[in-house]
Parts: structure tokens; C-alpha cells; sequence
């Protein structure tokens, strides 16, 4: 539980460049993503895909629609076709497969995921037709030590409920919506395993946010469908929802868990040890099941995740006096009170991950930083500046991790003892 701290001249020079350039990206983040951070059906993963900065043109990853799921009626919530995108391995890498499952938040009524269907969360018919790959489905050695090699895969995240919403709970009325999260896993699952996975020698699953929940939902699938002898783990990136009251002490998450659950019949596709004994929305929450998937999971997760704190923490419903707006933004305006409030959430997950945090084959990368999704941005993963703990980052923590060279299990200290934090500013 410790992080080295140097004041050296050197590193707060450093810092002053890193905080010139966070505002300036923020900025230009601000612009395509103002509006996607203003309630909870909103999530988004905008820096990658709209940097253009950062993009080279061997980065940018076709999409390709999914047969397998044409065949099996795994719709996205239009009813259109899921997809994804595949870069394939090479050398060493060729018979080892790395699945990104991508976040975008969830819906929880028939009028929020209507609203999502005429998007590219709720839509093929709007997804680029090319993403850039960065972070961990990066080629490029520098950029992703490890996995640059590998089969790279990116699963397009468009039924709104983690990939696990079914059929069964679709609305019987002229209401044309599609809860086929569960289908489109498996039948990408089958599409994947088809093309040479079902031949690979290493595997991991993974995913942010919405997807990074669904990295542990399916992890133990994943696991079982690969071969036995291969090598096959789960990582999950700010995929650590909280069950925790917001400011005003209202259960804002937890109801909204509620819905997703309810409205596309989640109950059957989560854990059904946890279902089996508490009320099922509940186990959408990892703290709830992490300690029952077989396989083993590393968790990369802000402690001052911006997300949680902006959406579960301090929705835009408990600041209506708007004294929370500039904390919000940025961590750097809380003042002390507010302060106080983002280390006791900070504290509940370190409850919560306590159990998780005893088992030998976990590992974690909990960061003291304003962060949200961390591995697909290179400021992020692994470059000469990003994020850091005992001067390790989260690329090498992982890679050490899951090819065990060595155990993993770094928590940082509260904020803002962390010189090399990626912290983002919204104003
Ligand atoms: C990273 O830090 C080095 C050394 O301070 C600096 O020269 C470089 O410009 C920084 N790179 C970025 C992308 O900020
Ligand atoms: C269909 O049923 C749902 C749930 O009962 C309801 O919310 C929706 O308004 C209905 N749609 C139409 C077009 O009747
Ligand atoms: C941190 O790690 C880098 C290599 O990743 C190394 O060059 C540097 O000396 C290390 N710094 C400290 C303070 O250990």
C-alpha cells in the first residue's frame, strides 16, 4: 500500500509540461463530449476515436458485421447487426487472442434505449466504419509491450445492458426493441472461436467501463470456451461500479441498476451463485461476485474514478445548487469538504475490493487519479509520461500480471500523492 514520492526539480517540471498539455487535451476532449457527461445513460470512451493527434493510419481497424449473429437473430437494440473489429496476430503472437468488450454506460427505460437505438451505442447502422487501435489493441511495441502482436479484438458495445441482456424480456408491443446483449456475446464468441480462438494458447478478456463490467460477467465463459491448456485470464478497466448513496444519500446507482436489470432480464445472465441468494439487480455490482469467478481477474480502476463520481457519486440530480459543478470537472477545484466526500468513496472501494484483494492469482492497479478507462489511451497504458504506480505502468503491471513475473497488487495513496497521474479536466 505504498507509492514512492520524489519532489525532485526534475518531476515538477515534469508535472508543469503534463498539466499543459491535460488542459489543452481537455479541451479538445470538452468539445466532443460536453454533452455525453451530463447524466447517467451517458458514457463514452471519445478520447481515442476522435484524437486525431494520436491516430496513425496503421492504427485504424475495420469493422466487419457479424455473421454468427445474422444466423442466431443477436441484434444490436435497432435490430440492426453487431460487429466488430479484428486485427490479426502475428509471430509469437499468433495463436494468442486479446477481446475488448467497449463501454458506453446503460439504458433503463423503453425511452432511454430508443433514444440509444439512433446511435452508435444502440445501432451498427452508426458505427465507424474504422477505429483507431491504441492502448492495449495498440500494434505498436512502444505503445503495448506485451499484447501488440496478438489477435486484437474489438466487440462494438450495442445492446445497452454489459452484453447481457435476453430476448425473453423484449416488450410484446409495437415498441421494436432488442435485448440481445447475451446473444451477441455468444455469437461473437462462436465467430471468434471459428476464425482460429478456439486453437489459441493465451487469452484475455477484456473491457472499460460498461464493458469492463461485462469482462467479469462473461469472464468464466470466456475461460471455458478457450482451450484447457491454454492460458486464460480477465481484465477489467473501470469496470468496478459501486454500490454506494450518491451525496444526498439517495441509492441513485442502485435504482438504475434496478431498471437495466429488470427491463432486458439481466437476472439470468449474472452470476447465478450471487442471484440465487440476493436481489439480482444487486449482482450487476463486481463487489457482489468477483470472489466467485473462477478465473483469474485483474482490476484497473481510478480510486477517483470521474465517471462514478460524476454519474453515481454526484449525479447532476444531488447538485442542484451546483456547488459540486467545478469539482465535477476537476479534481483540482474540490475544496476540502468535497475532498473528504471523494476519500470516503475512495475508502468504500477499498472495502469493497478487500476479499478480492486476498486472492493469490487477482491483481490490481487501483490509481489515485481523476481517470476513467484507462487502457485504451496511451497517456494512460504505457507511455514515457503516463500513469504510474511504484513507477510502474499500468502496461508493465498488467503484462507482469498475466504472464507472471510477478505478483501485482499496487494501490496507490490518496490523492493527490501521485505525481504521475493522467487527471482529467472537463472545464
Ligand atoms: C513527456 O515528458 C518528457 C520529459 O519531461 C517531455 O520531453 C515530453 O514532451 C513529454 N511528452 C508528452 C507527450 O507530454
Ligand atoms: C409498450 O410497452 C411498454 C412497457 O409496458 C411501454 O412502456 C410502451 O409505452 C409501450 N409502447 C407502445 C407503443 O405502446
Ligand atoms: C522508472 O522506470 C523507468 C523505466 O521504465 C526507469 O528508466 C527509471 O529509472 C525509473 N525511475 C525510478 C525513480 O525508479
Amino acid at each position: 500500500m505504498a507509492i514512492s514520492t520524489s519532489s525532485s526539480l526534475l518531476r515538477y517540471r515534469k508535472l508543469a509540461k503534463r498539466d499543459w498539455l491535460v488542459a489543452s487535451l481537455g479541451l479538445l476532449l470538452t468539445v466532443f463530449s460536453l454533452s455525453l457527461f451530463l447524466d447517467l445513460t451517458s458514457d463514452s470512451v471519445p478520447f481515442v476515436d476522435h484524437n486525431p493527434t494520436i491516430t496513425s493510419p496503421s492504427d485504424l481497424v475495420k469493422l466487419k458485421l457479424s455473421n454468427k449473429a445474422k444466423e442466431r437473430g443477436a441484434f444490436c437494440l435497432d435490430g440492426s447487426l453487431p460487429g466488430y473489429h479484428f486485427s490479426k496476430g502475428s509471430g509469437s503472437g499468433s495463436k494468442s487472442w486479446l477481446i475488448h468488450l467497449e463501454g458506453g454506460s446503460w439504458c433503463d427505460t423503453i425511452a432511454s434505449c430508443s433514444a440509444r437505438a439512433i446511435t452508435r451505442l444502440g445501432s451498427s447502422n452508426y458505427f465507424e466504419r474504422e477505429v483507431s487501435f491504441q492502448g492495449v489493441l495498440s500494434s505498436d511495441p512502444s505503445q503495448n509491450p506485451d499484447f501488440f502482436n496478438w489477435n486484437r479484438v474489438k466487440i462494438r458495445y450495442c445492446d445497452g445492458a454489459s452484453f447481457s441482456g435476453r430476448p425473453e424480456a423484449e416488450v410484446k408491443n409495437e415498441t421494436r426493441l432488442f435485448f440481445r446483449g447475451q446473444l451477441i456475446w455468444e455469437a461473437i464468441m462462436d465467430e471468434l472461436l471459428s476464425m482460429g480462438m478456439s486453437d489459441s494458447k493465451q487469452g484475455i478478456l477484456t473491457g472499460s467501463s460498461a464493458g469492463g463490467l461485462a469482462a467479469l460477467i462473461h469472464c468464466d465463459y470466456f475461460r471455458d470456451h478457450l482451450p484447457k491448456d491454454a492460458s486464460v485470464k480477465c481484465v477489467s478497466d473501470g469496470g468496478f461500479f459501486l454500490n454506494v448513496p450518491d451525496v444526498f444519500g439517495k441509492p441513485t446507482v442502485r435504482s438504475f441498476y434496478r431498471d437495466v436489470v429488470k427491463l432486458q432480464g439481466l437476472d439470468k445472465s449474472l452470476d447465478q451463485k450471487c442471484v440465487a441468494r440476493k436481489e439480482p439487480s444487486k449482482c450487476m455490482f463486481p463487489q457482489e461476485f468477483v470472489s466467485n469467478i473462477r478465473t483469474p481477474v485483474f482490476l484497473v480502476n481510478a480510486a477517483y474514478d470521474y465517471w462514478q463520481i460524476q454519474h453515481v457519486l454526484v449525479p447532476a440530480s444531488a447538485d442542484l445548487d451546483k456547488s459540486w459543478a467545478k469539482c465535477r470537472l476537476n479534481i483540482k477545484e474540490c475544496d476540502a469538504e468535497q475532498m473528504r466526500v471523494l476519500h470516503g468513496f475512495r475508502s468504500s472501494l477499498m472495502d469493497a475490493i478487500g476479499k478480492f484483494h486476498q486472492n493469490k492469482a487477482s491483481g490490481m492497479f487501483i490509481d489515485s487519479c481523476y481517470s476513467h478507462s484507462q487502457m485504451l489511451k496511451p497517456v494512460m497504458w504505457h507511455s514515457p509520461n503516463s500513469t504510474r504506480i511504484q513507477n510502474k505502468t499500468i502496461a508493465e503491471s498488467v503484462g507482469d500480471w498475466y504472464f507472471n513475473r510477478k505478483p501485482v497488487k499496487l494501490i496507490d495513496r490518496p490523492y493527490p500523492c501521485n505525481l504521475y497521474c493522467y487527471n482529467m479536466n472537463f472545464t
